[in-house]
């Protein structure tokens, strides 16, 4: 099983939304191992988005992501990270098609309301910047095999 980090950014509380984008990934079988209600610091932002540092967008980036409280998660599953970067869907508004949390819900790139991480190596780097080890609660399915 593989797990992936997901935010939900400020404007899925400030729009309401939190339960129906949450259940997107709860709907595909994905287990919520780690979940948590927080607001960022500017560090942890900027540490968050390093890889955006200089770029046109980056102070308007940092602004909106520290306007509000986010939801933190880790998700588990088969392929979480692809899996859920598809759910997503891409980074671009004018790619991310209806179906996807993006196509639905974002009407600006930069306001794409969830961040996903893209490959193995950052969910561990974004994981560790997010959550202590005690905060993961990792859980089964049992013997039922519902997904
Ligand atoms: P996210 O997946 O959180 O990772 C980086 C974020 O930068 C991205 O989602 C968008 O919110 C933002 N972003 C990326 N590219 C652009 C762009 N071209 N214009 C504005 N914002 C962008």
């Amino acid at each position: 099983m593989e797990r992936t980090f997901v935010m939900l950014k400020p404007g899925v509380l400030q729009r309401r939304i939190a339960g129906e984008v949450i259940t997107r990934f709860e709907r595909k079988g994905l287990r919520i191992i780690a979940l948590k209600l927080l607001r960022i610091d500017k560090t942890t932002a900027e540490t968050h988005y390093a890889e955006h540092r200089g770029k046109d967008f980056y102070e308007k980036l940092l602004e909106y992501t520290l306007s509000g409280p986010v939801i933190a998660m880790i998700l588990e599953g088969e392929e979480a990270v692809s899996v859920v970067r598809r759910l997503a869907g891409p980074t671009n508004l004018g790619d991310s098609l209806p179906g996807t949390i993006r196509g639905d819900y974002a009407a600006r790139t930069r306001l794409n309301i969830v961040h996903a991480s893209d490959s193995p190596g950052s969910v561990e780097r974004e994981i560790d910047l997010f959550f202590r080890p005690g905060e993961i609660c990792a859980w089964e399915d049992g013997n039922q095999e519902w997904f």
